[in-house]
């Protein structure tokens, strides 16, 4: 009985867009006496295989913070280390799921990074670009307000007077539905600055499970969590169900 109570079944709603938070990589690592740098090849090894699963199971957009603009500062051998994941294994795993037909995007001032890891990620997008209903977007020299200031400045541009909607449509999220379920890992209970305009209506779950330890059966039980939920959208019971 425990174990059905986290399955995913047909009536499970599944959420069309997944945003995860991989905290905790470093902690992992260090706990078993290894580099920083370790912990991070496991998360993204295991952020691939999540990845996997969730299209499978019907999930339509992945969005996973990479790297913030306060990652940024960061010791330089570490961050390094996070240069040399994008060099040496990016392409190759991300294949693993673009293959299916997923469109990869870069979120973010991507012109922080090292010249090579810029040119990968547009590559990557370039590759990718003509696949329709199906994205990762990958979260790298990323902050929400950095995004919020530089789509205000895109519409003073412009001087035309914004919606909701055409606000929406100049974050870097662009034209990618807003997150359905923020995850993050690693114990810690806030949203350091990650898709703050995005998340108005998303659900949130948090996990004491550090990132390299999130399995795929972690990611379920965070699905039927979701599916349990109501979501009102700021409407009552009565409204929801006259609309179901
Ligand atoms: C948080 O762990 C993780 C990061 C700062 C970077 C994670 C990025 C990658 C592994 C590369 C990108 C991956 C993909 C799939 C594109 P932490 O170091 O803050 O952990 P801690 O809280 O335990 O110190």
């Amino acid at each position: 009985m425990a174990l059905r109570k986290n399955k995913i079944t047909k009536d499970t709603k599944i959420p069309r867009h997944i945003a995860i938070i991989m905290d905790g990589n470093g902690r992992w690592a260090q706990k078993r006496l290894m580099p920083r740098s370790f912990g991070h090849k496991m998360g993204m090894e295991r952020m691939i295989g999540l990845m996997e699963h969730a299209f499978d199971l019907g999930v339509e957009y992945i969005t996973v913070y990479a790297l913030s603009t306060e990652n940024l500062k960061r010791p330089k051998e570490e961050l390094e280390g996070l240069f040399n994941l994008f060099r040496n294994h990016f392409k190759e795993y991300m294949a693993r799921v673009c293959d299916r037909g997923v469109r990869l995007r870069a979120l973010g001032d991507v012109s922080l990074l090292p010249e090579d890891v810029q040119k990968i990620l547009r590559q990557s997008e370039k590759d990718t670009s003509a696949f329709v209903g199906k994205g990762i977007n990958v979260a790298v020299a990323y902050g929400a307000r950095d995004e919020i200031v530089h789509a205000v400045n895109k519409a003073v541009e412009t001087g035309e007077k914004v919606t909701e909607e055409s606000f929406s449509r100049l974050l870097y999220t662009g034209e990618v539905p807003d997150p359905d379920l923020i995850i993050r890992t690693g114990k810690e209970v806030r949203l350091s600055n990650f898709l703050l305009y995005q998340a108005a209506y998303a659900e949130l779950y948090f996990s004491d499970k550090m990132f390299p330890e999130f399995s795929d059966k972690e990611l379920d039980k965070a699905i039927v969590e979701f599916s349990r939920r109501t979501r009102r959208f700021g409407k009552t019971d009565e409204q929801i169900e006259q609309k179901e």
